[in-house]
């Protein structure tokens, strides 16, 4: 049976519902429809457009239905389209024509809204508290790296000592940026279309004022139209999760870099890490690879959506039901990810001493030499040729800056030993620059702001209404 049979008769074809029908994945959604039906099936009895008796015996069906769905008892028909539609067949089935009035003033077009609303908040929040935790992580990693240096990179070849914890808390203000967006983002989604009908509200009273505040949205829609063709909130929050995934995907490289033969700044823990089937040897990043390779398909969600989007006409389409698999696919692999990466991030072993090394060669402390210079009165730009030069001679004569430098006439042990990748760290004075001062006083803003984080999604989970299944 359809929804429609008044109208079109009972002859769908086969391959329209093939086609058309969104309950393989729209599934998931079940929590919310129970949820956001009851709050629907109480408003009805508050505008007196049904009985008391009527409200209590929809909203018993609703509970029975939301077990058997919860426990995988419900059977599925193949006539349902979607997980509203299922849940209104069986609700019928057990409070008959009861069960018939739940969808009054209702549309699918602002049911759907309003249980993907509901689904994104709650979804977004776990998230958010999973950022907040690799968050944490970088913390812990950039509190035990004390004053350990490393050479810091521009275009990948080495350029000035910075502290391990400096390029550590670098990843962890890009994500405290990400968790910035995700609560701004949450901010638009909290709030409720439902009410707006199939696209004009209705002549019957029923309040979605009231509706809104009882779902624990902040707000409700201005306009029925929009209420019901705004998918703004999943684009924002494809958005925010691809950007995520840029970010997870950049500290993926980092550790594919750091954990090779080549760089040998790390070792992953064995739980973390996976071997080759041929070559006995191996022990791969696998985990910071995906990070990476899913980037792609976190930004493909977002391309695809927007693409969707634009063009449509007011108000629901049907083109609409295309936004659940991206947003869906981005929340699991976003979930998975944080949590493989924060295991990955805490577990690994930093060689500070290969790090410290690395950071001694290569004269990645010249320009500590070019402004010493400077702080005796020389132009930077003639100290830069300067010291250029020595770096010149340094290379063609297979030395050492350093060593150039002490059996230099022109300079003496003070001029040598500034150029001592641990002085350079020491003597960088600069406020958020990588020395060891400037880092004591980030990586206590950074703690602050963690603790802010954590306090803030803490209420914020609190304040969900439904947290699915
Ligand atoms: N499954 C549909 C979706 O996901 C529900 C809304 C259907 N509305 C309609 N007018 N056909 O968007």
């Amino acid at each position: 049976m359809t929804l429609w049979q008044g109208r079109l008769g009972d002859g769908t074809d086969d391959s329209l519902l093939a086609y058309t029908a969104s309950l393989p994945f729209d599934m998931r959604l079940a929590p919310y429809d129970v949820y956001a039906s009851k709050v629907h099936v109480r408003g009805l009895a508050r505008g007196g457009i049904i009985s008391q008796a009527d409200e209590a015996t929809l909203v018993a069906a609703l509970d029975r239905v939301g077990a058997e769905l919860a426990s995988q008892a419900f059977t599925f028909e193949d006539g349902d389209e979607d997980v509203h539609t299922a849940i209104e067949r069986r609700l019928t089935e057990i409070a008959g024509d009861t069960g018939a009035k739940v969808h009054t003033a209702r549309s699918r077009n602002d049911q759907v809204a309003t249980d993907l609303r509901l689904y994104a908040r709650s979804e977004l929040c776990r998230i958010v508290e999973l950022v907040v935790a690799l968050e944490e992580v970088l913390e812990d990693r950039a509190l035990s790296a004390g004053d350990a240096y490393m050479p810091g990179y521009t275009h990948l070849q080495r350029a000035q000592p910075v502290l391990v914890a400096h390029h550590l808390l670098a990843h962890g203000w890009a994500l405290s940026r990400d968790v910035a967006r995700l609560f701004d983002c949450l901010e638009r989604t909290g709030v409720s279309p439902l009410g707006a009908g199939a696209l004009g509200g209705s002549s019957l009273p029923v309040d979605p004022g009231w509706s809104a505040v009882e779902m624990g949205f902040s707000g409700v829609f201005e306009n029925s139209m929009d209420a019901v063709s705004d998918r703004d909130f999943v684009a924002e929050a494809l958005f925010a999760l691809a950007l995520l995934g840029v970010h997870l995907s950049r500290l993926g490289e980092e550790i594919v870099l750091w954990t090779s033969g080549e760089f040998g700044f790390a070792t992953l823990d064995d739980r973390y890490a996976t071997g080759s089937s041929m070559l006995p040897q191996k022990k791969n990043a696998d985990v910071a690879e995906l990070a990476r390779g899913k980037a792609g398909r976190l930004i493909g969600h977002l391309a695809g959506f927007l693409a969707t989007l634009k063009g449509l006409p007011l108000a629901y389409n049907r083109d609409l039901q295309e936004d659940k698999e991206p947003l869906f696919d981005a929340v699991d692999q976003t979930k998975r990810g944080l949590r493989a990466i924060a295991g990955l991030v805490a577990t690994m072993e930093i060689d500070v001493e290969a790090m410290a090394v690395a950071a001694s060669d290569s004269g990645a402390t010249a320009v500590d030499l070019a402004e010493w210079l400077v702080s005796r009165g020389v132009p930077f730009r003639r100290a830069h040729s300067e010291v250029g030069s020595l770096v010149r001679k340094a290379a063609g004569e297979g030395r050492s800056l350093q060593e150039v430098v002490g059996a230099d006439a022109g300079f003496g042990q003070e001029e040598e030993a500034l150029l001592d990748a641990g002085a350079s760290v020491r003597r960088r004075v600069t406020a958020g620059g990588g020395g060891v001062d400037a880092v004591a006083v980030q990586l206590g803003r950074y703690r602050e702001l963690v603790e802010a984080d954590r306090v803030r999604v803490g209420e914020l989970v609190c304040s969900l209404p439904v947290k699915g299944w």
